[in-house]
Formats: C-alpha cells, structure tokens, sequence
C-alpha cells in the first residue's frame, strides 16, 4: 500500500480547526472568559419556523409505513430541484433542466467532490487569499495551483491568470475579502474558460448577500456561461442549514459533464437526507422566503456594524456590503496570528486571520456578520481598549 503523499503536503490543521483548539487552549487557562466567536462563518440565528415546521412533517412522515421513505434519488428529489429553478433561476432569465440540478450536502463536500471529474494533470487557478477548501482539495489531488493575487491596490480583483488555467475557482461574493465582480468582470472569466476550453468552479455561497444591481447573482447571467461553469450553492449560509446541510450543484449538460457528475453521484453519493430537502423545500414558500430574508437582513446589519465599528476604531475595512465579511487590515503592521492572538488575550474575541486563506491574507484579519449581533457589540467595546 501506498500513501497519497498529496496529503502530507497540506498543514497540519485545517484553518478553522486550528483556531478552534487555539480557542480552547486559551480557554482552558481563563475558564472564567466570556470568549466572543467573530471567527467561522457559522449562523447564529436558529432555522425559520416554517422550514422546523418542514422538517417535523418529514419527520412524522418517515413514522409511518404509507407515508416512509427508504434511499432517495441521489440527485435530490424532483420537487427540490423544480423549485430551484423555478425560483432561483427562472426569474433571472436563466432555463435548466431538472437534470442539471444537483442536490448536495453542502457546497464544501461538492467543491471537492467535484475535483474527481478532472484529470489529476490539470491546472487550477485559485484566487489568493481565498477560502482554503479550493487549495487543500487541489494539493490532494496533487494538481498544480497557479495563484490570481487579489491585492488592495486592486480592491482585491483577480486579474486573469497569464498562464494556461484548465480549473478557476472563483468565489463570489468574496470569502474572505467581501469584494464582488460585477458582471463585465465576470464576463471576463467566462471568455477566458470558453478561449481555453477550461472549466469555472463557481462558489456562489453568498449570493443571498447581493445587493447592487450590476452584481450577477448566478453565473448562468453572463454569455456562454453554461458552456463552462459549474455554479455551487449552499443553503448553510441562506437559511442556516450549517447544522442541518443541504445545497446544490448546477452542472449544464452544454459542459460535457453533466451525465459524468450524475454517474459520480450514483456510485459515490446516497443522496441528501429527505427532511433536510423538505426544509430546504420549505425556503421557497411565500412565508419561506420572508422568513429567510428577515435573517439575512439581520445579518447584513450585523455586517454594517461590524465595518463601521472598526472604522470607528480606525482600523481599514473592506467588504461587509454584498457580503458577510468584513475584512481588516491589522494594526501596525501586525501579522495575522499576531493580531489574532493579542485579540484573543486582551479582548477575549475571536477573529480568523487573514493568513490562513493565503500568504497575501498576511496582514489581514477577517470577521464575521454571521455572529451573535450582542456578541459582535460588545467585541467593538471591547477593542476601545485596544485602539
Ligand atoms: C468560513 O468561515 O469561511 C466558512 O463558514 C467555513 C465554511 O463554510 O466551511
């Protein structure tokens, strides 16, 4: 037997790990801190009601004979896959067939799934810093990363990569920046993909956060997109399925890889659990949808306050608008873990440092809106003291 020595290559700690156990450590000295958790974005508002009450009528459901399901298809059911595109397609001028439609786990488990359609000698193109499922799952496969700096001179806009790219991940709205492309940016990419027959990852796990009008909020928006992109949503950050997991992939049959991914799923996939895919059924309701954007406006406040809060504190903010991300420039030239750690021990708050999404994170800190909106004021009272 032979290792994949791929994985030796990649840190020892997953960066959302490594800040947990550096949570716990600290602790595990200071029992007695109110620890304030600005770090992972992870959804702090519980689920709607109407998609509970989705959930408990599945549940119910799987109690009685007539009524229980056994495995489900592995592409999702059919009513799950029509109401996507009936609601987050349709309306944007966008037409897919249910057959294009994936339902997934999450966007994490299919951005790296997605890697076993590609030969492992293909390049990939991934935006630097960015959110590291992209560089992790491409050292795995032991793919060669061509970076696209994303640097504050450029208000953290990718330029195309200058050297062949088969595979671009792009993440829009930014995790971790909260920077957006409007769309002549992203028609930019796409021409790229279509000129060297590569293919675009797009992870669009923050599209509920769009707000200006020349933002695309699919892919599928831009001329000849369908011919080269693979769009990836997730519903954790949408509706706060963090816990409960549901998303989708949309693989266009004009890719070519359509039937591949669907042959994948079958060997490799079970399929979503069905009260998962009820509650995220659940979303699209009338009530659903009101439900859900009364959470997303809350945390789109949090975001405003969290961005002005710092510039208040006279720290240079990006982000926090279209976006749930506020990304910081640390203070006095600090490095990430630096700042981290002294953010930690005297303030007892806890941010993600920039460098763990890349080396030109170094410098930068990131924080999320997706924090509790009393934890995320008293945070800003306490970093006066360290203003
Ligand atoms: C993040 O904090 O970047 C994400 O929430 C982590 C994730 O989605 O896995």
């Amino acid at each position: 037997m032979q290792i994949n020595t791929h994985l030796q290559q990649l840190k020892d700690n997953y960066l959302f790990t490594e800040i947990a156990n550096r949570t716990q450590a600290y602790q595990r000295v200071h029992p007695e801190a109110h620890v304030l958790r600005l770090g992972i974005g992870d959804v702090t508002l519980p689920l709607p009601s109407v998609i509970i009450d989705a959930m408990h009528r599945a549940v119910d459901e799987l109690a009685h004979v007539e009524t229980f399901r056994g495995y489900g298809p592995e592409e999702g059911y059919h009513w799950l896959r029509q109401a996507i595109i009936d609601n987050d397609y349709v309306p944007r001028g966008i037409h897919l067939t249910p057959e294009e439609v994936f339902i997934s786990d999450g966007a994490g488990s299919d951005l790296g799934n997605l890697s076993d359609l590609f030969d492992t000698a293909n390049t990939v193109a991934i935006l630097e810093p960015s959110y590291p499922a992209y560089v992790d799952t491409s050292r795995m496969a032991g793919r060669q990363i061509i970076w696209l700096p994303c640097l504050e001179q450029n208000n953290f806009y990718p330029d195309l990569p200058a050297q062949k790219a088969d595979i671009l991940y792009l993440c829009f709205p930014n995790n971790p920046t909260g920077t957006t492309l409007t769309k002549d940016q992203l028609q930019r990419f796409v021409d790229y993909a279509l000129a060297h027959k590569s293919i675009i990852i797009f992870d669009s796990a923050y599209e509920i956060f769009i707000e200006d009008p020349d933002v695309p909020h699919s892919i599928y928006e831009l001329e000849g997109a369908k011919q080269v992109a693979i769009e990836i949503r997730s519903y954790s950050k949408t509706a706060g399925f963090t816990g409960v997991r549901c998303g989708y992939t949309i693989v266009p049959k004009e890719t070519g890889l359509q039937q591949m991914w669907y042959r994948r799923q079958c060997t490799k996939y079970n399929g979503t659990s069905y009260i998962s895919q009820r509650g995220a059924e659940a979303i699209y309701s009338p009530e659903g949808k009101a439900q859900v954007m009364s959470n997303i406006h809350h945390y789109k406040q949090t975001a405003q306050l969290i961005a002005n809060g710092l510039r208040d504190l006279g720290y240079d903010v990006w982000g926090g608008k279209n976006a749930p991300y506020v990304w910081c420039r640390t203070p006095h030239g600090m490095d990430s873990w630096s700042f981290f750690d002294s953010l930690l021990e005297q303030c007892q708050v806890v941010c993600t440092p920039g460098v763990g999404f890349g080396t030109l994170g170094e410098g930068f800190v990131r924080f999320s809106a997706f924090s509790d909106r009393k934890e995320v004021e008293e945070a800003l009272k306490r970093m006066q003291t360290i203003a």
